[in-house]
């Protein structure tokens, strides 16, 4: 059976997969096209993606002996899983491994943001640094604030359980409101996404990229935020109205973002280049060795059980329903 990567994973996955199946990995540093993978992955049974990876109707009707789409990924809104599932296709992504590697992500760009440590690197580096100074880079504190998530879910709540080190009031809006033993575990509150917006001082979204999230902040979402408040964001870009973001940083309405992920990714609004109050990063939520490692083998996983007649440990939730 056929096995093909889009993109290079860690070689402990393709290790395990070479054992078993005649595999194609894509060698190139940059994506493949959509008419690439139709092309090269013709007959391949499996179809290991990353998130990426448009799969579309497109690519699915094109791939005859498709068996199974295992994305190298948890989020998986870049594979029309509707249609994959019409089809009879696994569609599986890669929860839990990196969960607390993307939180930790979450946190180093909200501390960054908030204490200035961007600015401050790039300070010392130009040589500026004259000594100590009573109000050289001022930023705000992070301890005893409001931390609104976003999205209470795996990495949500692995976000708000490191709040509880920073002694913060943790408000949470989810589309399920979680049981009040978690709760009160982590000292989360659970409020009206209104609310959140308007009593946080860091706002930091969790939830998967769907229809219903596409654009849950907006401009009147911005409007509602306490003034001088921080936005992270670590899920999707177009959860986030790109555009609104950056006449609410301009308009200081807001004090500061940092950004993992984009609207148009790999594109990045050029004004957000400009400002020095909004802290960049390339989606590199899940980039640890170890994760990447741990996802590589999952990944590998679902592969060997969907193409041995196994259900995959990681079904995407669309599927396990049937
Ligand atoms: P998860 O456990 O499924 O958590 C997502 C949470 O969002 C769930 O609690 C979910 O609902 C909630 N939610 C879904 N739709 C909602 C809506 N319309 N309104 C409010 N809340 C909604 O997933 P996870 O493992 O934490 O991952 C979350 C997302 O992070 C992924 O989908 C991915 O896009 C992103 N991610 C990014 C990186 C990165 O590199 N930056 C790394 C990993 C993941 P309930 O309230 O019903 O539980
Ligand atoms: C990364 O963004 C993921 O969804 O795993
Ligand atoms: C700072 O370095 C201080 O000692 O207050």
């Amino acid at each position: 059976m056929k096995v093909f990567v889009t993109y290079r994973i860690p070689e402990i996955g393709l290790r395990e997969l070479k054992k078993r199946f005649e595999v194609f990995v894509n060698e190139k540093d940059e994506l493949l096209k959509k008419e690439e993978i139709i092309e090269l992955a013709r007959d391949a049974d499996a179809l290991i993606t990353l998130l990426a990876d448009t799969i579309d109707r497109e690519v699915i009707d094109n791939l005859k002996n498709l068996k199974i789409i295992a994305n190298y990924a948890v989020g998986y809104n870049n594979i029309d899983v509707d249609y994959a599932k019409q089809k009879g296709i696994l569609v599986t992504n890669t929860p839990d491994v990196l969960t607390e590697t993307t939180a930790d992500l979450a946190w180093a760009l909200l501390l960054s943001v908030a204490r200035r440590i961007v600015e401050a690197d790039k300070f010392v580096r130009e040589g500026k640094f004259k000594g100590w100074r009573p109000e050289l880079l001022l930023g705000d504190d992070v301890f005893g604030k409001t931390l609104g998530v976003i999205g209470f879910g795996r990495i949500g709540q692995a976000v708000a359980k490191r709040a509880l080190g920073f002694n913060m009031k943790v408000l949470y809006y989810s589309r399920t409101r979680k049981s009040e033993e978690l709760e009160r575990r982590l000292n989360a509150t659970y409020v009206s996404l209104e609310e959140l917006l308007k009593s946080s001082d860091f706002i930091t979204i969790h939830t998967p990229l769907t229809k219903e999230t596409y654009h849950l902040i907006d401009r009147k979402e911005f409007e509602i935020m306490k003034d001088g408040s921080y936005l992270i964001n670590t899920s999707r870009g177009p959860v986030v109205n790109e555009k609104e973001l950056v006449n609410a940083l301009k308009s200081g309405k807001i004090k500061g973002a940092a950004l993992d992920v984009f609207e148009n990714e790999p594109e990045v609004t050029s004004e957000l280049l400009q400002m020095d109050n909004v802290v960049l990063a390339p989606h590199i939520g899940s980039a640890s060795v170890e994760t990447r490692e741990k996802m590589a083998l999952m990944v590998v996983e679902n592969v060997i059980a969907a193409l041995d007649g196994l259900r995959p440990p990681n079904l995407v939730p669309e599927l396990k329903l049937s």
